[in-house]
């Protein structure tokens, strides 16, 4: 793992970036895309890729697997899964990252059987798989420990058959590997409570151009007819990152004179544009763009505060939940933040307070932030990816320097970010290892 660092000189509270910041493909969306080569007889190829650590892992997982995946340099990925015979994840990998789970149903589906880990990924918060595991015992299959307990093995050696699935929780990722697997299934799969994030849409209207049977993807209720192994019906465009955009928004109201985020989907980030325009930030919103225009000198304390609470989509994104506190740290009031999907994702308060930040912990779930205040360089420990991305805020509206590390984990979801913030005029530099 590499030790890169970032060393950032804040404006201060200057309001002085100006430019376009373009948003690229959703990392949440291709990792799901990329996964559901498995349940394809012919190759996939997917655009707008874009070049972060997560998509290089994902990539070498499905090689380890067997698949034949090729990047290239115009954000264009083709994975063929002709000649995968493994069932069993790269421990490693595996490991490492969350979304190898997303792999597991596929395999289970079409093979039936697969063995893995127990998945890692961010720190925030448990994460468990047991919907997982019961769902794909609703399907029929047995779920063992192996004798070492370190991995579980599943099996379903005469196919998996299509349920009833009930998720307690509206899960992502849950929705979205049943969603995959149940199109290998024999007969009609029914999943309610499913979650309606974008990205599961856009996934299943991929499946759908492919001869897949999904309706009701984007509400709780999905309904999937099996029918066996897909054929790619062309090339298939990764939707834009909702986060990113969000997060780029959130550093224009910040610190933007005049800034302008383009290549994004406006309606998928409703919760974010109505909680700043509540706060008094004047937004213009095109059919793909979002633009933050205000006078150079007027201050983020003009701006009050609002009250935050995290939820499945369409509410507000728990990917957002950082960014908008070192927002709110800035503008006049108390906004109390409420994270209600991850524990542990308010792991980052103490470092904004070392910063200067006025942030009370009521819980491991709410924080009270009262604005503004002035923050000042620090050298911070990005705890996860999206946290990391807080911390590059912060920093670029504090006085002095900054040096933050763990940039890894900024790496994994945000590709060439100092690159893209120094162009509309961050001083941020990458110190490499
Ligand atoms: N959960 C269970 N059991 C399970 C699965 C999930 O209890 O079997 C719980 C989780 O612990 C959590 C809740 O359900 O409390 C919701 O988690 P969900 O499964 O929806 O999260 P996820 O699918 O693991 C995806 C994104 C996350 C994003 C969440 C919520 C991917 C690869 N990850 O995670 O993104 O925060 O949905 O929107 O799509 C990130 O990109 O930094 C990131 C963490």
């Amino acid at each position: 793992m590499k030790k890169d660092r970032f060393l950032i000189t804040g404006l201060g509270g200057k309001r002085t970036l100006a430019g376009e910041l373009t948003v690229s493909g959703a990392k949440n969306a291709i990792l799901k895309l990329m996964a559901s080569s498995l349940i394809f007889k012919t190759a996939v190829t997917f655009s707008n890729v874009p070049e972060i650590e997560d998509v290089r892992r994902m990539g070498e997982m499905l090689q380890d697997l067997g698949a034949a995946v090729s990047f290239d340099r115009s954000g264009f990925v083709s994975i063929s899964t002709e000649n995968v015979k493994k069932t069993t994840l790269d421990r490693e990998i595996a490991k490492r990252m969350r979304s190898s789970i997303i792999v597991t149903g596929p395999l289970l589906a079409r093979f039936g059987a697969v063995s893995f880990p127990h998945p890692g990924g961010c720190v925030i918060g448990d994460r468990p798989i047991d919907m997982f595991l019961e769902g794909y015992q609703k399907m029929g299959a047995v779920v063992s420990i192996s004798k070492t307990g370190e991995d579980y093995e599943i099996k379903a050696p005469n196919g998996l058959v299509g349920a009833e699935i009930f998720f307690r929780i509206p899960s992502v990722t849950n929705t979205e590997t049943f969603m995959m697997t149940a199109v290998l299934a024999w007969g009609r799969t029914v999943l309610q409570n499913a979650a309606m994030e974008p990205e599961i849409e856009s996934l299943a209207e991929f499946l759908n151009k492919s001869g897949a049977k999904i309706s009701g993807a984007g509400t709780p209720t999905i309904t999937i007819e099996g029918g066996g192994l897909l054929e790619s019906g062309g090339v298939f465009e990764t939707m834009p990152d909702r986060i990113e955009a969000g997060s780029f928004l959130i550093l224009a109201a910040l610190a933007g004179k005049e800034i302008s985020i383009t290549h994004c989907e406006p309606r998928h980030l409703i919760a974010l544009t109505e909680a700043l325009r509540e706060s008094g930030v004047p937004l213009e919103i095109g059919k793909s763009s979002i633009s933050v225009s205000l006078p150079k000198n007027m201050p983020v304390s003009d701006f009050k505060s609002v009250n935050i609470k995290t939820h499945e989509y369409p509410g507000f994104p728990t990917d957002l939940q950082a960014p908008m506190t070192v927002f709110l740290t800035q503008v006049t009031g108390e906004s109390l933040i409420h994270e209600t999907i991850f524990e542990n994702r308010l792991n980052y308060a103490p470092d904004l307070v070392r910063m200067g930040a006025d942030i009370k912990v009521w819980d491991a779930h709410r924080v009270l932030v009262t604005g503004p205040t002035i923050l000042k360089g620090r050298e911070l420990f990005g705890p996860d990816l999206r946290a990391g991305l807080a911390y590059i805020m912060a920093a670029i509206i504090a006085e002095g320097d900054s040096i933050i590390n763990n940039v890894y984990f900024i790496d994994r979801g945000y590709s060439k970010i100092e690159e893209r913030l120094a162009a509309v005029g961050v001083s941020i530099e990458r110190l490499a290892e």
